[in-house]
């Protein structure tokens, strides 16, 4: 059986993963916006997959004999001024999600929580990606110039959905 602040807090993920997909949703609009559809197709994929995670946190809870909550998703307010912004929010909103996932795993570490420790790993792991990957966008940004705008965009539209490795039955 989970504890209770345990359960608190991975309830509160669930939220949190929503908001990103929501944030990300809305960063591949803006650059559906901007003409930039490669943009626009990797953010779309990374909004699926924090569905995905958020979807890890129901089954985990729900397996473990937890009734979730769902609470509202706040609205992604954000205008960015140019095609480098986004980028820039998105490393920033990953290691706020970092952050929160460290806090669950903080917690569960308290009370010996194992169980929920190793479903955990695997986000700690991830995170690590994620952090990685808008973090090399940034990079590959700041390298290609305007000039090279298109040719990023072109190979940002080369990105294919993949599900999670982590699957819960
Ligand atoms: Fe759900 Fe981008 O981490």
């Amino acid at each position: 059986m989970l504890k209770e602040n345990v359960t608190k807090l991975l309830n509160e993920q669930i939220n949190k993963e929503m908001y990103s997909a929501y944030l990300y949703f809305d960063m591949a609009n803006f650059y559906v916006n901007k003409g930039m559809n490669g943009f626009a197709n990797w953010f779309n994929i990374q909004s699926k997959e924090e569905m995905d995670h958020a979807l890890l946190f129901v089954k985990y809870l729900q397996n473990n004999g937890f009734e979730v909550t769902l609470s509202a998703i706040a609205k992604p307010d954000k205008k960015y001024k140019d095609l480098k912004e986004p980028l820039v929010e998105a490393l920033k909103h990953e290691e706020y999600v970092t952050d929160s996932i460290n806090k669950i795993y903080t917690e569960a570490l308290k009370v010996s929580d194992y169980r929920t420790l190793e479903f955990l790993n695997w986000f700690i792991k991830e995170q690590g990606e994620e952090e990685k990957n808008a973090n090399d966008l940034i990079v590959a940004y700041d390298l290609h110039g305007n000039r090279g705008m298109f040719a990023l965009d072109n190979k940002l539209g080369d990105r294919i959905y993949t599900a999670p490795s982590l699957q819960l039955d």
